[in-house]
Parts: structure tokens; sequence; C-alpha cells
């Protein structure tokens, strides 16, 4: 775990070549699953958003690094929508996979299941998209390798990838225009 944290030593353990030959999207394939207990609910007894937005967040990252084999940061969340509440008892299950990567970025793709145990009733409650950006040891940005997309809903996930970072570019570039006036 403690490779996770932000040090100096980190430099050498996060080297800066890393193997950029192409990777299937499949092998950055994440499962988390965590039964919602007492810490996880507001007072109304429905888990917090934010608790299945940062289990959203580490099993995106865990794709990231499966993919980028380097150290990554979250850039952006988008996407992200809750279709049911979450309840005390609930077994959350988070399911990633990298969509697609460009020269230093990838999008994850994201999705969210609940299984009610003693019924055995399971059910999506939420999925979203998030963009990593690989790091070098001295944490810039660094270059990630490319996706191989081997089924079809590989290739149909990439290609809504695609759109969707179009999409980012155009917003950004929109909205620093509006900011210099
Ligand atoms: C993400 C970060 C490393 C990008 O650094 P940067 O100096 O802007 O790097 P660049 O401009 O070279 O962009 C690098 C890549 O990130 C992408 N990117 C940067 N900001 C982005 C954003 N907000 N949304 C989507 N992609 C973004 C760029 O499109 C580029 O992708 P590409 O190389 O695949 O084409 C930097 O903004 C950062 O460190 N942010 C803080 C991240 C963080 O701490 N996250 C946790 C929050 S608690």
């Amino acid at each position: 775990m403690d490779r996770f944290f932000r040090t100096r030593d980190d430099r050498e353990r996060f080297p800066d070549e890393v193997d950029l030959s192409p990777r299937p999207a499949s092998q950055s394939h994440t499962t988390i699953s965590v039964v919602m207990e007492i810490e996880h609910v507001n007072n109304a007894g429905y888990v917090h958003g934010g608790t299945i937005m940062r289990l959203v967040d580490t099993a995106a990252g865990i794709a990231a690094i499966k993919h980028a084999r380097r150290r990554v940061v979250t850039a952006a969340m988008d996407d992200m929508s809750f279709l049911s509440p979450v309840f005390i008892g609930d077994l959350v299950t988070v399911q990633s996979m990298v969509n697609e990567a460009h020269r230093t970025s990838m999008e994850v793709g994201v999705r969210v299941d609940v299984e009610t145990v003693l019924t055995g009733e399971h059910h999506r409650v939420a999925s979203a998209h998030l963009v990593f950006v690989g790091l070098d040891a001295e944490g810039r940005a660094a270059a990630v390798p490319p996706v191989l997309a081997e089924s079809d809903a590989e290739r149909r996930r990439q290609a809504q990838a695609r759109v969707r970072r179009e999409h980012r570019l155009v917003r950004k570039q929109a909205l620093d225009e509006a900011a210099r006036g």
C-alpha cells in the first residue's frame, strides 16, 4: 500500500522507462467488491455518493496502472450517473477497464453494481468515465501504451471514448476562449 504514497523515494520505485507496446484492454480489467457498512451511510441510511465515487476512482486508478504499468493521476471524472440508491448491507462491486489511451492519458470506463446478498437480487447503480494521466518519476505527464480493443464490446467502448475525448477538447477550448473574453 505504501508504494502508492507520494514520497521522494518513489523515484526509484517508479522508473521512467516503461514498455510502450500495445496492450489488450482486457488486461486492465479490475474488480473491487465492498459490503456497505455504517461508516458508508448518511443519517437517512443511504450510502454517500462520495463513497461510491471513491471506489470508482480507486478501481479506475488500478485499471490505469495495470495498463500503463506506471504511476498515474486522476485528471478528470465525467459522465458519472447514479441510477438508484445504495443501502447499508449491500454488496457493491465496481468493475473498471481502460477504454482508450492517447499520448499520456487514458480513458477508463467504470460500472458499479449492487447485490442484496440476502436475496441475490442485483442491479447496476452507477457508471462513469474517468481520465488518468501517466506520470514519470518527476511527476510530469509521460507516455502510456496504446490500447488493443479485441472484442466487439471493447471496439465499441474505444470508439465512444474517442468521441468523448473530442468533446472534452472542444469544451476545454471553448471555456479557455470564454475565460480570455
Ligand atoms: C493531469 C496533469 C498531470 C496534466 O498535466 P499537464 O501539465 O496539464 O499535462 P499536459 O497538458 O501535457 O496534458 C497531458 C495529458 O493530460 C490530458 N489532460 C490534462 N488535463 C485534462 C483534463 N482536465 N481532462 C482530460 N484530460 C486532461 C491532456 O489531454 C493530455 O493528454 P494526451 O497526452 O493523451 O494528449 C496535471 O494537470 C495534474 O497533475 N493535475 C492534478 C492531478 C491530481 O492531483 N489528481 C488528483 C486530484 S485529488
